[in-house]
């Protein structure tokens, strides 16, 4: 019988077969790939020495194609819990070095442990893909493995924070497992999702096309819209998670970390008297206005390279953490087009579900007119919009620097949707389209038989321009709260949040909405 110290003996050389991984020459290919382990990316994502592993020393149960003479202790996965900020979160870490990270029956029965832990226990769940997907010679076990992962990343949606990274092949369905997740994090030149590769591509459609252009990740930020932010290494990567959760709450029962900061809540800010251009039709960069408003000029953006005509992230006001969306004046006229709605629709969503007061700025001239659009389900899209600031019952406030014409001003968190606090630069139009197209419409007949169209248009438009191209029309009826002085922009939002802490709302009972999807 071995002594208590063989024992420990062996116990520390099972810990360290786990620790290897699938051994020195495929995490050696792993390295020269680029690529870092799934333990050294774990090193980097958690607080120093606060992971505690889980299930290490599981195997997989296959005997077909020779596996019985192939077990890794752990499988392929590394899971467990640790701390970011002192701060607890779920993790998985896939290993490519274990039969490339391929999911079999007992490599997700470990991600769903942790899974199930994170819900029970209230903490987001972070998954770092790097997989080759189902593995093969376990077949439809590893297929009921993924199932089962969809379904908990299904039930745990507005629970606790879910965030993915992809830092390896993302193939096939296990791309929905992350696309169900709230964030995805993308890495340049290691990460590619795609249902299908470009070899299946080739024979199905005849396209040709690289890795790359079909699924990396610049074509997941700006032109398919399935990832959240982007990076050019893995360290970045890492990191820029651990910011992210810095601003959101463990579950959707807790509330978003205050973070003490040294700018003032009474903060005035000249600028922003002189942002807004003289002419209507000049662009600016909203991106100016919500740096002079929230803390240390401080903007986590998600989607940033994506349908930029709107910006949404995350921001501090007077310390707590807030979800911003801004119409940006600078691309395309800050104008709401299918894939502006939707990109909002969703962020708006995710901090309804985590407790994020939405800050919304309003310049836009409307919806894009235009048969492609309509053709691709403005409707429907416009609607997702509309939907998700309407059921938003989180603090919603709203400050208009510009345009907010017709449906669109509806739209972006108006008064009649329940926004809370209501606000308007004296620079602000409020009216069903902009002086010109109304003129135009108006007064078409009188402006074919002036003897001179042009100069009869010019005053029309100017006499318009007086009547509705302000603020007042909509705050003498209440639906503006205020005109402000835009330098008093930071001190009455962050004043309007404090008064919102004990807000209290909520929707009818019902098992859920029907979203127009
Ligand atoms: C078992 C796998 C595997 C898999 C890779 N490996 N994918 N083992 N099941 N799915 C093993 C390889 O045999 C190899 O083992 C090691 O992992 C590394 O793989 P390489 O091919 O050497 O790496 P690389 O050249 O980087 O290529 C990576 C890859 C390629 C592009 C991912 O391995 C690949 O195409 N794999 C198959 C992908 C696939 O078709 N998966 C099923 C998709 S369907 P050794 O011992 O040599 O190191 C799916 C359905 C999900 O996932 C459904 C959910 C509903």
């Amino acid at each position: 019988m071995p002594d208590a110290r063989q024992l420990l003996e062996q116990l520390h050389q099972r810990q360290a077969l786990a620790d290897a991984g699938g051994g020195a020459a495929r995490v050696a290919k792993q390295h020269k790939k680029g690529k870092l382990t799934a333990r050294e990316r774990l090193d980097l994502l958690l607080d120093r020495d606060s992971f505690v592993e889980l299930d290490r020393f599981v195997t997989h149960r296959s005997t077909d194609f020779g596996l019985d003479q192939q077990r890794v202790p752990g499988d392929g996965v590394v899971t467990g819990s640790g701390r970011i900020d002192g701060r607890l979160v779920y993790v998985f870490s896939q290993d490519f070095t274990v039969f490339g990270g391929s999911l079999s029956e007992t490599h997700a029965e470990k991600i769903c442990k942790v899974m199930d832990l994170a819900l029970r226990n209230g903490a987001p769940v972070i998954g770092l893909n790097d997989s080759g997907g189902a593995r093969i010679q376990e077949g439809v076990a590893s297929l009921g493995g993924y199932a089962d992962i969809f379904l908990r990343n299904t039930l745990a949606s507005g629970v606790v924070p879910q965030i993915s990274a992809i830092l390896g092949p993302c193939a096939g369905g296990a791309v929905y497992s992350p696309a169900i997740t709230d964030f995805i994090f993308m890495v340049r030149n290691v990460s590619y999702m795609f249902v299908t590769g470009p070899n299946v591509v080739k024979t199905v459609t005849h396209e040709e096309v690289s890795f790359d252009e079909l699924g990396g990740a610049d074509t997941h930020l700006g032109t398919s819209g399935v990832s959240h932010f982007v990076h050019d290494s893995e360290p970045e990567c890492l990191q820029a998670i651990r910011a992210l959760v810095a601003f959101l709450p463990l579950n959707n029962l807790d509330d978003p970390p205050l973070r003490p900061t040294e700018d003032p809540a009474d903060r005035r800010d000249e600028a922003l008297l002189d942002l807004i251009p003289d002419s209507p039709a000049k662009p600016y960069d909203m991106h100016g206005v919500i740096g002079r408003v929230v803390d240390d000029g401080a903007f986590l953006e998600v989607q940033r390279g994506y349908a930029e005509n709107i910006v949404v992230g995350l921001a501090r006001l007077g310390g707590r953490p807030v979800g911003i969306v801004a119409n940006q004046p600078a691309v395309l006229a800050g104008v709401l087009d299918i894939n502006a709605s939707v990109k909002a629709a969703r962020f708006i969503r995710f901090c309804d579900c985590f407790n994020l007061p939405v800050v919304t700025f309003v310049d836009v001239p409307g919806f894009l007119p235009g048969v492609a659009q309509e053709h691709g389900g403005i409707i429907r899209q416009g609607a997702k919009l509309l939907f998700a600031y309407c059921e938003a019952t989180v603090p919603k406030l709203t400050v208009i620097t510009r345009k907010a014409y017709g449906g669109a001003y509806d739209v972006m968190s108006s008064k009649h949707i329940r926004g809370d606090v209501n606000l308007a630069w004296p620079t602000a139009e409020i009216a069903v389209m902009g002086p010109k197209g109304a003129v135009e419409i108006l007064f078409r007949d009188e402006i074919a038989t002036a003897d001179d169209p042009a100069a009869a248009t010019a005053r029309l438009i100017e006499e318009y321009t007086l009547k509705f191209a302000h603020p007042y029309a909509a705050a003498a009826r209440g639906y503006i709260d205020d005109v402000i002085d835009p330098r008093d922009t930071r001190p009455r939002l962050i004043d309007a949040l404090r008064t919102l802490r004990t807000k209290r709302d909520r929707n009818p009972p019902k098992k859920h909405g029907n979203i127009p999807l």
